[in-house]
């Protein structure tokens, strides 16, 4: 590990404060920079506003004095060897400070449910270390990814990092499943229970919006990291007060000034949300993809999976979903006797249990007219053309469509919510800069078989026939 000269002075600052009720002054933090650096009084003397001789003889012997006594663990410290005496203080200062923040996350920092496991985990490092700005900078942020892309795993390696590492910066960090879609009531008071469970058990105000009033003084006073995962849940179909309700107390959480932030994940993007965006308010949506090839790969050698080229294909077809490649090694495992060799000369796309549960969702309740006609569309054309539809051809082909109408800024609207929703994927032309879509296999797969009869629920739909 190693210390910046920063973070030992913060460390050594304090240290030194306790011993003798008063911190380091300017020409002590002159002389110890200077030492840190190697620099003879001389030059210690040219980078500051004090003297030779002052800072050799009025301040650099006292002050060695005093480390020796509060960091020199027994030995006498100089100008020579203090580097080793700060960095050693700080090295062990940051040792205690992460067992204590184990200690605390056993002991309640960490409040809420249990964190998903995450000793096995692949990748992700970037998007770790955007997330970790985000939390410090917004105060609602949500990613959004498809089914089983390892959103919840994201987001509780997040938490693991932040509570067990030197970042600590949140006075106490929450994790809530609301997969259950809890009425705003009920969540708000699972809140406050957490956050402040003294005024919980005394005097708990009667209507919901006071209650939000209290959660949101907590949220100023203390600095808390609210994970709320399957927030999509909050937001039922059926439900529009509910939808209400939650919209009004996310655009009060982020419209109140206070450091703290509420994290959700979601396997779609939030109606509600995105309005507020839209009118400008400070959300902030993440979009997940896939593990990148490099993660992917170790994912599928850890289930034994040893042939490079054949998990790059599997990889690129199951776009580095790792728990449709889960679910794919099982079916290779149980089918093909573990042999990629055998699976990929009689390939097919399989559809993991999870993403197909999530599709029959999605297509029985939340896709709208015009999204399905495009899904359709793209992939009955991709049957012939796996290279991709261009825009101007959906467009036309929406105009064709006799039995409605749809206006160039709807199918622009849907092309964007389903592309966030990872239902499709769009790559633009080098040269001709034209855009075009195309279907990932599990999603064409899905779209073809319509193993629900879902896909084709309304009658402004073209059929389209069913291929296996
Ligand atoms: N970074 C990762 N490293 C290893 N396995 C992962 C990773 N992300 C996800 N997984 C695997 O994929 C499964 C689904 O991930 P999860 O986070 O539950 O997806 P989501 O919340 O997006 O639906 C996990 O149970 C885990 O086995
Ligand atoms: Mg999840």
């Amino acid at each position: 590990m190693t210390v910046a000269f920063d973070e030992a002075l913060t460390i050594v600052n304090q240290l030194v404060f306790d011993k003798r009720a008063k911190y380091l002054n300017e020409p002590e933090v002159t002389v110890l920079k200077g030492a840190w650096n190697n620099w003879d009084y001389d030059q210690m003397a040219k980078h500051s506003r004090f003297s030779i001789n002052y800072l050799q003889r009025g301040v650099a012997s006292k002050l060695f004095d005093v480390l020796t006594k509060t960091i020199g663990n027994g030995e006498r410290i100089t100008k020579r060897n203090v580097r080793f005496f700060l960095e050693q203080a700080a090295k062990n200062y940051f040792t205690k400070s992460a067992l204590t923040a184990e200690h605390n996350l056993s002991s309640g920092r960490l409040l809420g449910g249990q964190l998903p496991d995450v000793s096995i985990f692949y990748g992700r490092t970037h998007e770790l270390m955007l997330l970790k700005q985000l939390v410090n900078t917004t105060r609602c942020l949500t990613i959004v990814g498809a089914s089983g892309i390892g959103k919840t795993m994201l987001a509780a390696k997040l938490i693991q990092e932040l509570t067990t590492k030197r970042q600590l910066n949140f006075d106490c960090i929450i994790w809530k499943s609301v997969a259950h879609s809890p009425i705003l009531n009920d969540l708000v008071d699972e809140l406050l229970e957490l956050v402040c469970p003294s005024e919980y058990n005394s005097n708990l105000p009667e209507y919901t919006q006071a209650k939000i009033t209290l959660l949101l003084k907590q949220l100023q006073t203390y600095r808390c990291l609210i994970v709320l995962d399957e927030a999509e849940a909050l937001f039922p179909i059926n439900n529009v007060s509910q939808r209400l309700d939650y919209r009004l107390f996310f655009r009060r959480l982020v419209e109140e000034k206070h450091e703290s932030c509420l994290l959700l994940t979601s396997k779609i993007l939030l109606n509600e949300l995105n309005d507020l965006i839209l009118s400008k308010r400070p959300l902030f949506f993440f979009k997940l993809e896939g593990l990148d090839p490099e993660s992917a790969l170790q994912f599928l050698q850890s289930k034994g999976f040893t042939d490079k080229e054949h998990c790059l294909s599997l990889i690129k077809t199951y776009r580095g979903n790792p728990s449709e490649l889960e679910a794919l090694v099982e079916k290779v495992n149980y089918y093909f006797a573990g042999s990629t060799q055998k699976f990929l000369e009689n390939e097919t796309t399989f559809v993991s249990s999870k993403l197909e549960s999530t599709l029959n969702h999605l297509f029985s309740q939340v896709l709208t007219d015009i999204e399905r006609i495009i899904l359709i569309y793209l992939a009955q054309k991709m049957v012939s053309n796996s290279k991709g539809v261009s825009f101007l051809s959906i467009l036309d082909n929406l105009k064709k469509n006799r039995k409605t109408s749809f206006s160039t800024s709807e199918l622009v609207k849907a092309l964007e919510k389903l592309e966030m929703q990872s239902l499709i994927e769009s790559t633009k032309d080098p040269n001709t800069k034209e855009i075009s879509f195309t279907l990932q296999p599990v999603i064409k797969k899905y779209i073809t078989t319509d193993p629900l009869g879902l896909v084709h629920m309304t009658d402004v739909l073209p059929k389209l026939a069913k291929i296996s």
